[in-house]
């Protein structure tokens, strides 16, 4: 860590470490997601010639490439060797139409503002959805302001389709949804699930054990909606749905095979991939090296390399056959003195709105949107995006900060300082995850 605030007094210093502590102790005691750093190190590289991997190829029969797993370790690691991702070479030059969202129609449903409409939101109650979860019910868990249930995302330039959960079961008759992703993925996962679920009789619906993938079924749809925990895209060390706190993170950037045995099989896919990048440097552990030797790469180049891989799984896709979206990066609120200058909070007590038009906190780095940009560009007709980063920075209301059931006991010191260990992170539901589902919606 490197302590770049030296020069200034103290007390920032001691604001800093705190912060972090606090980040760590949330992600510490959250056994579905990570440590993040706040500054992840876009280190400079220099000079490394560049060579090029052909992704998602079954290496040779002499030596199977071993599933990575959570106890994968690296025999030795060295320098990045520079090798990138080659994915662009079946992709043919496709005309601007069909697919992709924003070209179906003129109005971009991303730009817009939040509106309170409580007579038409929240679009479920948290305590009728039986597959809510303990770390997303806010009000369960003590929240008595719940305004952030009543929020309505208002396009600038046109209306968002209405949400019609009949509607909705019908474009899925037959179906199979996959979300596929990290924590925040899931929350929205279980968003849908819940906006879906009452319509269906009991008897009629079933959810799967929690495992790697989870199935939720509605009979009468002959439908499903489910989840495939993978939160770096690639196959990882970090694939274990319950045991990933992980020191090291090791990835294979040249694969999504094993993810993808399992997503293949879905009709709609929506993926995300973004935070478990922010914590520092990352393993690689290509195919073709037989003996574990890993290369080491900061969390936006790796990242890069994993969208490689997806993207060339994607690039193959049938558009007419199957829909895929990605979903941007989530924004936390971990420092309130970006929305009020000078304050040293966070999210804990926020009850309202950002109102400030444009506005874009240090978490959302802007570095890896370009990089996503661009990737998701290429691939234009084959991928939707469900670019949800700028209307969620608004809602620094919408994180549970301290209303969710934590997993370890809080210690007197954070439970005296509720900032301490507030999660915001991840989003109470019914709230700001929904939207982003009546956005799928629109677009199917
Ligand atoms: C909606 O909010 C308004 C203003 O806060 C309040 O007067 C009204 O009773 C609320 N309606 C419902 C259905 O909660
Ligand atoms: C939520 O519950 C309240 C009463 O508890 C009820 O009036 C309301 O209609 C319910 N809303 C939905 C969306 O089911
Ligand atoms: C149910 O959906 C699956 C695809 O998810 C399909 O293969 C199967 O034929 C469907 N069954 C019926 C009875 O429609
Ligand atoms: C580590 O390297 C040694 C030789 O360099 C090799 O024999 C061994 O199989 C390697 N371990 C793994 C897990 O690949
Ligand atoms: C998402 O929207 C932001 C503006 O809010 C824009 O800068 C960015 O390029 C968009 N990203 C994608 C992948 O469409």
């Amino acid at each position: 860590m490197k302590l770049w605030n030296r020069k200034k007094p103290h007390f920032p210093v001691l604001v800093f470490f705190f912060s972090l502590f606090l980040v760590f102790s949330i992600l510490h005691n959250e056994r579905s997601i990570l440590q993040i750093q706040d500054h992840p190190d876009h280190a400079p590289r220099h000079h490394i010639p560049v060579t090029y991997v052909k992704p998602n190829r079954l290496t040779h029969q002499n030596h199977v490439t071993e599933v990575l797993d959570r106890f994968s370790t690296c025999n030795s690691t060295r320098e990045y060797s520079g090798r990138k991702i080659a994915w662009t070479d079946n992709l043919t030059p496709e005309p601007l139409h069909g697919g992709r969202g924003e070209s179906l129609e003129s109005c971009d449903v991303f730009s817009g503002k939040w509106v309170y409409d409580n007579s038409s939101y929240p679009l479920y109650n948290e305590s009728e959805c039986p597959y809510m979860s303990d770390q997303l019910a806010c009000h369960k868990h003590g929240r008595s302001d719940l305004d952030y249930q009543y929020w309505r995302w208002q396009p600038h330039n046109c209306n968002l389709k209405r949400w019609n959960v009949i509607d909705m079961w019908e474009k899925l008759r037959g179906k199979r949804l996959m979300f596929v992703g990290d924590s925040l993925n899931r929350g929205q996962w279980i968003s849908m699930v819940c906006l879906l679920q009452s319509v269906i009789p009991k008897d009629k619906r079933s959810m799967s054990p929690n495992a790697a993938l989870t199935i939720f079924r509605a009979e009468e749809y002959n439908a499903t909606v489910e989840f495939l925990w993978a939160p770096l895209l690639v196959e990882s060390n970090s694939d274990d749905p319950v045991n990933h706190r992980l020191e090291d993170r090791i990835i294979r950037p040249d694969s999504v095979l094993k993810h993808a045995s399992i997503w293949e099989n879905a009709d709609i896919l929506i993926f995300n991939s973004y935070l478990w990048w922010r914590q520092g440097p990352v393993k690689l552990l290509w195919s073709t090296e037989a003996n574990s030797v890993c290369e080491e790469l900061d969390g936006m180049g790796a990242m890069e390399l994993a969208m490689g891989a997806w993207a060339e799984w994607a690039s193959k896709v049938d558009p007419l056959k199957k829909r895929v979206f990605f979903v941007t990066m989530s924004p936390t609120h971990l420092w309130s003195r970006e929305w009020k200058p000078g304050n040293e909070g966070n999210c804990y007590s926020e009850k309202s709105p950002i109102d400030l038009e444009g506005y874009w906190g240090s978490g959302s780095d802007l570095p890896t949107m370009n990089m996503v940009d661009n990737v998701l560009s290429k691939l234009n007709s084959k991928v939707s995006v469900l670019n949800i980063t700028q209307l969620s920075e608004y809602r620094k209301d919408g994180h549970p900060s301290i209303y969710r059931k934590f997993w370890e006991a809080l210690k007197p010191e954070q439970l005296s300082n509720p900032a301490s260990y507030s999660d915001c992170i991840h989003w109470c539901l019914p709230g700001v995850p929904d939207v982003w589902n009546e956005l799928v919606y629109h677009f199917l």
